[in-house]
């Protein structure tokens, strides 16, 4: 558990220097993420290196007894490079490039960028890959950050076709598989295919999915080059990534698997603000972002990272890129780096040292203001300096795995799917994926979210939020995991083409759900339907309401009616199932309500045999190594029963608002 901050020695006189890194050093930062945005000035004019100022910057954070996390540049090619190749530049839907003169203006596909990515990261290894204050590298940043995955160029379409023909082998195939006689729309070769955009009504979906995998492929293909060259002349330093907070648009598990850290950059604030929660929510957690989100993330991660994942960007005060930019209450930049030791961090870095006066950015904060006073998340960032020390002295595996006993199952592909064929405009993936987290983490249990291919051996819950196409084995291995589970709607709606399943969904789990959803309805936002709970106390009253969307479930045998396989615990108004159960498989046929879907986990959570308590919505609980750690994101203060006093290493039982106590767990 370790702190660290990103720092740029190219904004700042080179007279700042040794006293930001002997203040880093006094503040209790011990590692520094620098040059992810510094190839102009590494390489002024083409082919000519200037490292000199970069050799100096790393000596004095060395010798201020600091690690450096080393960035190659590649998210900002320099103008001289744009203007040698224009090929570099992304081409948007409109058919245009998209321009210099802000950052991520690069398309993955195109060969030039590639082999001039590969130039500089080589330079850049080769100097200082063996530098003994060189701890960590850290790949380009943010990868797609502004809408950079997908791009129309032709390299793009070119690679595009080569992709398509291994996927497919011949022609037929594709048209078979996409179902290309619709419409007329039969090819005759690869090479007639072009990206799926500026059609005249949508473009086909399968055709649509595809080119998102492909440029999902191209991500990944483009950091293992960069990971190869790194780890061939930096042998033995950690490789990571810093992605992005519930950004969805490569699949993160594939891109992650050729790292050593996944790391991701956390802003609480911005996110709730940018993100689909309504106007009250956003209200209410105003200033100390929703109590689930920065979690949801930092179990993402955890779930990928071969090391301990990072924070590698922690909001320090107010951001400037979200539509309204509040700050942070006093005490949540403690909170949420806590928050992300409670779940397995193995460092939190801070984003910036200093607010930078210029550019973009300048209403950004910074652990210090612009004039170089320390600012509030810098004595915040101060104190969890002091608190790791108390608490890794009370505990040294303070963030070591527990063995969880939920795991939710999380899919890149799912989102993309339901956006370019919604069937309902709302039915955004990731927010059912994080509304199923965020009525697990209610019920106070630790969650490890897992890709759709991972074991799943040991869990006693499973939760699977909408999952539109499942493994073929995915049947099986949830069957022998003895475990309960739960599914979202959807499940098993479409073939990996893009197909309704030949015996309608849940198409390949009907061996384990037997049942047939014979049709499905989208529900406008301000439209619910009533639920009621078969065994619920007044069947006059309702429980609770579906949102977003229905599906119409009867049993297999086709009759129109459940069959005797299948166990209805609950109904909508009109009588149809909304929740169907068969041994230790539960369906729901439609997205609830929160009271009503944490009400529901937690009777099946009782029947896995999975202990829960109710912490409502402001408390938060995690457990780690030998340690419980609790939040306070509320304006109550709350007051834990039966924990010992001397168990406590941080706090008390009376936790304030943004007040964080970690105990010894069992005491
Ligand atoms: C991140 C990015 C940083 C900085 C920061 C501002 O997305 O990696 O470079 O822009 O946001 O919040």
């Amino acid at each position: 558990m370790r702190l660290g901050v990103c720092y740029y020695p190219e904004h700042w006189p080179e007279s700042m220097w040794e006293d930001d890194a002997l203040r880093m050093k006094a503040l209790g930062i011990e590692q520094v993420r620098i040059a992810e945005f510094a190839w102009s000035r590494m390489e002024p004019t083409p082919g000519e290196y200037d490292w000199s100022w970069l050799d100096r910057a790393i000596d004095v954070l060395g010798a201020a007894g600091l690690q450096v996390v080393m960035c190659t540049p590649t998210a900002t090619p320099p103008k001289w490079l744009i203007d040698r190749h224009p090929d570099i530049l992304p081409i948007g839907a409109d058919g245009r490039p998209r321009a210099f003169g802000s950052r991520r203006h690069y398309d993955f596909s195109s060969p030039s960028y590639f082999v001039e990515s590969q130039r500089i990261c080589t330079a850049l290894a080769q100097r200082y890959g063996k530098h003994p204050a060189v701890a960590y590298w850290q790949t380009d940043n943010e990868f797609g950050c502004h809408h950079t995955v997908v791009s129309y160029s032709p390299a793009a379409v070119g690679r595009f076709r080569e992709w398509l023909k291994a996927r497919y082998q011949t022609i037929d195939a594709l048209n078979r598989a996409w179902g290309t006689v619709f419409w007329s729309m039969e090819y005759r070769s690869f090479d007639e295919i072009d990206a799926p955009v500026a059609t005249v009504t949508e473009a086909h979906p399968s055709h649509r999915l595809d080119y998102r995998r492909f440029a999902s492929d191209e991500v990944a293909r483009y950091n293992r080059m960069q990971v190869e060259i790194i780890r061939a002349y930096s042998p033995g330093r950690p490789v990571a990534h810093n992605f992005m907070q519930l950004f969805s648009e490569f699949d993160h598990y594939k891109v992650a698997a050729d790292l050593d850290v996944a790391a991701w950059d956390s802003y609480p604030l911005g996110a709730l603000e940018e993100q689909w929660f309504a106007p009250d929510v956003k209200a209410r957690w105003l200033r100390s972002g929703h109590p689930d989100f920065a979690s949801f993330n930092h179990d993402v991660y955890r779930g990928m990272s071969k090391l301990p994942f990072w924070v590698m960007e922690q909001q320090p005060g107010p951001v400037n890129w979200a539509q309204w930019n509040p700050a942070p209450l006093p005490g949540m930049v403690r909170l949420w780096s806590w928050e992300a030791f409670a779940h397995g961090a193995g460092c939190v870095s801070y984003f910036r040292w200093r607010q930078a006066p210029f550019a973009q950015e300048q209403m950004h904060a910074g652990l210090n203001t612009p004039d170089n006073r320390l600012d509030i998340g810098g004595h915040e960032a101060a104190q969890v300096a002091e608190e790791i020390r108390t608490v890794l002295a009370a505990n040294a595996d303070a963030n070591a795995a527990i063995r969880s006993k939920v795991a939710l199952v999380y899919d890149y592909e799912a989102k993309w799917l339901f956006e370019i064929h919604p069937q309902g405009a709302d039915f955004h993936y990731p927010r059912f994926a994080f509304e199923y987290y965020s009525a697990l983490r209610a019920l106070g249990l630790d969650v490890d979210i897992v890709p759709v291919d991972a074991s799943l051996d040991g869990y006693r819950l499973i939760v699977v939020p909408p999952l539109p196409v499942v493994p073929a084995d995915f049947a099986a291995r949830l069957a022998s995991s003895g475990a309960h589970v739960v599914f979202g709607p959807r499940t098993g709606s479409k073939t990996q083409d893009v197909q309704i399943p030949a015996n309608l969904p849940p198409g390949a789990l009907a061996s384990v759900l037997p049942l047939r959803v014979w049709r499905v309805e989208s529900m406008r936002p301000n439209v619910t339907e009533p639920v009621r709970l078969v065994d619920g106390k007044d069947a006059t009253v309702e429980d609770g309401v579906a949102r977003h969307w229905r599906d119409f479930i009867e049993g297999d045998g086709g009759s129109g009616a459940t069959d005797s396989f299948l166990d209805v615990r609950a109904r909508f108004a009109d009588g149809h199932p909304a929740y169907v159960k068969s041994g230790a498989f539960h369906y729901l046929a439609s997205l609830f309500d929160d009271a009503l879907t944490v009400r529901l986990f937690a009777r099946i959570a009782k029947e896995a045999g999975v202990d829960t308590i109710s912490l409502g919505d402001s408390v938060r609980i995690s457990r780690r190594g030998a340690l419980t750690y609790v939040l306070n994101y509320g304006d109550q203060t709350h007051t834990l029963a039966n924990v010992a006093d001397d168990a406590f290493v941080i706090g008390s039982r009376a936790i304030e608002p943004q007040g964080v106590a970690v105990y010894r767990s069992g005491k």
